[in-house]
């Protein structure tokens, strides 16, 4: 990897380790969303079937561990450690930017995980303009070259904005969306990255073809405030104000299912901290829940072990959160009834 881009993602993973990386006045608005109690469930906890299909593979957690890191040893042994528990617990998983591994093929040991992860959903990752400079061919590539099932196309205006070395131009994306599902077909996935996609942008990739968008809201992790942390002058006073800039996940995830067709599949991530979290936004309309921050910063604290406790966690308020809405499965979830409140109305109302 470029000494430069090296540099820069150690300093992004220890922001993220232990930084003020989601400024307080962000919200998913899930806090809006009510899930309504079943006094009566008449089921067994053991009873829930929680598995869904996703890049072709049956998950037994709607979960992804969404796209974070690599290219560096300590990247490398996140990647291990999280595709190890996905293994274990049947959900997807993600590795980070692909491009330091472009750029210095070298890398690409960090990226490799197939060896603990032979049979989870794996999925590449390439941001959508370094995809122009590699070319179709290029992240062809990279997907072989870590056996993944999918690749994400990331979109990250917001945080390149903020960066002083980050794109200007961002004209041109939906050519090369359009040629990147011809080379990958059902196995691209795109995705924000905690900014949000809205139903608009959304509706365009499907006309496209995507098969799979991953919202990735506001409310969680934010690259704008990341950078900004990394800034100075101009470019970190404009990060602070932009800093809380997005479509909340709640609204994106609502607004983009009605959408679009109940053939695409939708990932919904951007600030999921919990298993209720994940419950919401399943009744919301998505297929799988995607979850970055919290098990980095778990894995960071306790290792491996510590994810493993943090996930566990996680999967527990999920499957407690279908029982006690009286849901055997995530469809049947989707059919409860759920109130929706407060700014969430308005956005729903406007998008
Ligand atoms: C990320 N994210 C990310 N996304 C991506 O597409 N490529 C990447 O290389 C990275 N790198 C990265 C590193 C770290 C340490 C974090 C925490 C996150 C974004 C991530 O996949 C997700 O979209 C957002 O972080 C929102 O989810 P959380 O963190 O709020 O759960």
């Amino acid at each position: 990897m470029e000494e430069a881009t090296a540099k820069r993602k150690d300093a992004h993973l220890d922001l993220c380790a232990t930084g003020d990386v989601e400024p307080a006045g962000n919200s998913t608005l899930l806090e809006d969303v009510r899930l309504v109690h079943c006094a009566m469930p008449e089921m067994a906890v053991e009873d829930v079937d929680l598995s869904t299909e996703f890049l072709g593979k049956r998950l037994r957690h709607p979960l992804l561990i969404t796209g974070m890191t690599g290219g560096t040893e300590r990247a490398g042994v996140v990647n291990r450690d999280l595709a190890l528990l996905a293994e274990r617990h049947g959900l997807a998983f993600g590795v980070g930017s692909q491009r330091a591994m472009a750029e210095k093929p070298e890398l690409g040991s960090t990226f490799q995980v197939r060896q603990v992860a032979p049979t989870v959903p794996l999925v590449g990752n390439i941001g959508l303009y370094q995809a122009v400079q590699i070319g179709v061919d290029g992240v062809r590539r990279l997907a072989d070259a870590i056996g993944a099932d999918g690749m994400a196309l990331h979109l990250n205006a917001g945080q390149e904005l903020t960066q002083p070395e980050g794109d200007r131009d961002f004209r041109g994306g939906y050519t090369i969306v359009e040629a990147l599902v011809k080379a990958f077909g059902a196995r691209l996935l795109v995705k924000e990255t905690g900014c949000g996609i809205g139903p608009e942008v959304a509706r365009r990739l499907v006309e496209l073809g995507v098969h799979n968008v991953d919202v990735s809201g506001l409310g969680g992790t934010s690259w704008v405030r990341v950078e900004q942390l990394r800034a100075s002058g101009i470019q970190a006073e404009v990060g602070a104000e932009f800093s809380s800039w997005g479509i909340p996940t709640a609204a994106a995830i609502a607004s983009v299912r009605r959408a679009v067709g109940p053939e695409t599949r939708l990932v919904a991530s951007g600030g999921l901290r919990t298993g209720l979290d994940a419950a919401k936004v399943i009744a919301l309309g998505a297929n799988v829940a995607g979850m970055a921050l919290p098990l980095f910063r778990a894995q960071q604290a306790g290792g491996l072990e510590g994810a493993e406790r943090a996930l566990g966690v996680i999967l527990s308020g999920l499957r407690q959160a279908l029982v006690l809405t009286g849901s055997a499965s995530c469809v049947e979830l989707q059919r409860r009834p759920r109130i929706i409140v407060g700014q969430l109305k308005d956005w729903l109302a406007a998008l």
